[in-house]
């Protein structure tokens, strides 16, 4: 039997869709329907038909048909004739509006707004599920790469421990350009924008706020419970200096903006989710340092399934699109055949263990003043707050000296305790870079 000839008596011969927003993802989404339409239409067994593009500008050239384009989004969804929308205008309103309607009135939503599902994931679940109809994500989190319905559907019978990498292909582009060819981290932002990989407002992408919008959906899908945004520890990349990539060069490491969600037990023994987004040195011989330009990978530990890898373009219009589609693909499926995807999981409800309690390792550069004994008043402040030290590295300067501390692992609390009591040492001129490092066991 080929694809599309079971078709059950009654089901549509023709769906109508509506795209909200015709950016860098929303003009791939509307070339696929267009340049794809025969085989997408045998892969669902009935036809897509576009019914309507919203946009702010109706004046500029978009290359489709003048009639097809409208600046009332709302009054797109509500159309009889709608049955899938795809949400790719982003931001929190109108979306959040526009999704909740087309539920309600009993449309599947396909979206890839991951500002907005880090916040509002519940709500429009409730709305889907009430509907019976499908709310989908997939292009939300690392572009391209399949990581959701992998967590939600492959990975439903194990039980996932860790599920951490990049997820932000701005911010990836920026570290690989100033660690590949020493450029200036402006530069490479601006160049970030023009491959449409960066946010309308590039502060999302480069204050770890996407990430962490991200690490909220991993891990709310693969702990079963409802994390958000506000969550997630986060700190970007914007202090991230030229110098700190040539220290961690010389550590043999590198910086990578991480996204680490995992479960972890607490004092009292209860399991608990730690999420938090942070620059961090990893060793160069760990996967995620090979992965550079605007490229994801996200790696997911789970009990029984083990240690896996996904990796792929991260961002951009036409990658971002192909995730869009497999989702409208699903949709479109469960509209021809009567099905529907999976319900929103959140029974575990685990809590959300605060950062300062979480174990991690520092890398500290500070400038002393270079006298005898510095070195032991330094390291004795360290041992003060139980953080033990694991190497450092001393680089001349003609009166000051910059000092460089790695650090074993240690509750995040003691570690910031200690860099506070440093910042206040007479013989620290300033602490210049706090960064974290993962990917070793020590
Ligand atoms: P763009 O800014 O390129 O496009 C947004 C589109 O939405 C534009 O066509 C704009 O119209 C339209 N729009 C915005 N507000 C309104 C409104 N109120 N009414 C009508 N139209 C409106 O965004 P992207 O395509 O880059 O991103 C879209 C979504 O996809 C976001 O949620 C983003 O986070 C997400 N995403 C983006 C990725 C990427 O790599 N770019 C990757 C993964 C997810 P006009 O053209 O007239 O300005
Ligand atoms: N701005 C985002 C990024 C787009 O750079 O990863 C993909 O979600």
């Amino acid at each position: 039997m080929t694809e599309g000839t079971a078709q059950r008596t009654g089901a549509p011969t023709e769906l109508g869709v509506a795209v909200l927003g015709m950016g860098n993802v929303g003009a791939e989404v509307v070339r696929i329907i267009t340049e794809n339409a025969e085989d997408l239409r045998a892969r669902i067994g009935a036809s897509l038909v576009l019914r309507g593009v919203a946009v702010r500008d109706l004046e500029r050239g978009r290359g489709i048909d003048r009639a097809l384009l409208t600046d009332d989004p709302a009054a797109l969804v509500r159309r009889d004739d709608v049955d899938i929308v795809i949400e790719v205008l982003g931001g929190i309103e109108p979306p959040r509006e526009l999704i909740r309607t087309a539920l309600q009135q009993g449309k599947s939503v396909v979206t890839a707004n991951k500002a907005l599902l880090a916040e509002y994931t519940g709500e429009l679940a409730t709305a889907a599920a009430e509907a019976n109809v499908d709310l989908y994500f997939e292009a939300a989190v690392a572009g391209a790469i399949p990581v959701v319905r992998p967590l939600m559907q492959s990975l439903a019978g194990d039980k996932v421990q860790r599920v951490a990498g990049i997820v932000n292909g701005t911010t990836n582009f920026i570290l690989s350009a100033m660690a590949e060819t020493g450029a200036d981290y402006d530069e490479a932002l601006a160049e970030a924008g023009r491959l449409g990989y960066a946010e309308a407002d590039p502060t999302a992408d480069v204050e770890g706020y996407d990430a962490a919008a991200k690490a909220a959906i991993l891990a709310s899908i693969a702990f079963h419970s409802r994390v958000t945004a506000a969550d997630v520890y986060r700190e970007g990349i914007s202090s991230v200096t030229a110098e700190d990539l040539a220290s961690a060069a010389k550590f043999d490491c590198t910086v990578k903006l991480l996204s680490i969600c995992e479960r972890v037990v607490g004092d009292d023994g209860r399991e608990r989710i730690s999420a938090r987004v942070y620059p961090a040195l990893i060793p160069l011989s760990h996967p995620l340092a090979t992965v550079s330009g605007a490229y994801n990978a996200v790696v997911v530990e789970a009990v029984d399934a083990g240690r896996l890898m996904f990796y792929g373009q991260g961002a951009g219009g036409a990658p971002t699109a192909s995730a869009v589609m497999g989702d409208v693909v699903m949709a479109a499926r469960n509209k021809v055949y009567s099905g529907r995807g999976p319900l929103e999981s959140t029974y575990a409800s685990l809590p959300v263990m605060p950062i300062a309690q979480v174990p991690t390792r520092y890398y500290v550069a500070m400038n002393v003043v270079d006298r005898p004994g510095v070195l032991e008043t330094i390291a004795g402040e360290f041992a003060k707050h139980g953080v033990s030290i694991a190497a450092v590295r001393q680089e001349g300067g003609a009166d000051a000296t910059r000092l460089i501390v790695i650090t074993h692992r240690a509750p995040d609390g003691a570690l910031a305790e200690t860099v506070s009591a440093l910042e206040n040492m007479e013989a620290v001129t300033a602490v210049s870079s706090v960064l974290r490092m993962e990917g070793t066991h020590e």
